[in-house]
């Protein structure tokens, strides 16, 4: 018998400034470490106002962790030391920087101003940290959509949903990722993995997503227990979500910025050697 997870902890994204001013929402980040292991952050770009997004995220490393960028509206310009560029709406790029990346991210938005998008933070274990980077980048039409019983629409980016399989794969944390859309009155049931973290963040309309607590609404991160089921359902209203399971590193977290390590002497030899120019370990295309 199933044994549906219960909903632990409830808030909303807050308002934050990031990069070289880009007005944003953070649903969880640093003084959330360990809660979400092994996620680090969600942050929301989603703005109808050039000017909240427009200063972008200029040049900057990471190491040691992975950036997965959602984009639904407008475009992310990107520019890296592998060579990689642009994520359109609809579209998805799965970073792993390992060992070190240096790139920027301006978000562009589309002919009516808007831009929307989420980027979540993976951590990576002490054993890959310092793996070659490696960008898996998928196309909108090449993100399958499942029809799961119950009625969702679910588009499938990791993980499996209706024996629809996502196309991003071979990622340490054995990560799930789904964009879940559920009209009213319905209910989505979903299998995890019970060792599993998992939360959702809703990002349109409103549901339940634990039967003994009110439904949840836009802006709103939902963090769950133990179990090996989650079960969201809706009633007057449709609800979009973010779901999203991985399996916790239980590492110890030494976190600066864009660089996050086990330990406080590998953080400085990051930023030693970005001031160095030694940072990248890969070659330059
Ligand atoms: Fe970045």
């Amino acid at each position: 018998m199933a044994d549906t997870r219960r909903v632990e902890k409830v808030w909303k994204s807050k308002p934050t400034i990031e990069g070289a001013g880009v007005h944003l929402r953070r649903a969880f980040g640093f003084d959330e470490v360990p809660q979400l292991d092994p996620f680090l952050l969600l942050d929301d770009f989603r703005s109808n106002e050039p000017t909240e997004y427009q200063r972008g995220f200029p040049w900057h490393p990471h190491r040691g962790m992975e950036t997965i960028t959602y984009v639904l509206a407008g475009e992310v310009e990107h520019g890296d030391s592998l060579g990689n560029r642009g994520i359109g709406a609809g579209d998805v790029q799965w970073m792993t920087a390992g060992s070190g990346i240096i790139h920027q991210e301006m978000p562009k938005g589309d002919s009516q101003g808007r831009m929307g998008g989420f980027q979540l933070w993976a951590n990576l274990p002490a054993s890959h940290k310092m793996m070659d980077p490696r960008y898996q980048e998928v196309k909108r039409d090449d993100i399958p959509v499942a029809e799961a019983a119950g009625g969702a629409r679910v588009r499938v980016i990791s993980g499996e949903v209706a024996g629809v399989r996502g196309p991003v794969g071979e990622i340490v944390t054995d990560p799930t990722y789904l964009d879940v859309s559920l009209p009213a009155g319905r209910t989505f049931a979903h299998a995890v993995k019970p060792t599993h973290t998992v939360f959702a963040y809703v990002i349109e309309g409103a549901g339940r997503f634990d039967p003994e607590r009110g439904p949840c609404g836009n802006h709103t991160l939902v963090v769950y227990g133990p179990g090996d089921t989650v079960a969201v359902s809706t009633e007057e209203q449709p609800v979009r979500f973010l779901m999203v399971a991985g399996r916790p590193l239980e590492e110890p977290v030494a976190w600066q910025g864009p660089v996050v390590m086990n330990t406080q002497a590998e953080l400085r030899v990051a930023f030693r050697e970005y001031e160095q120019g030694t940072f990248v370990k890969h070659a330059r295309r």
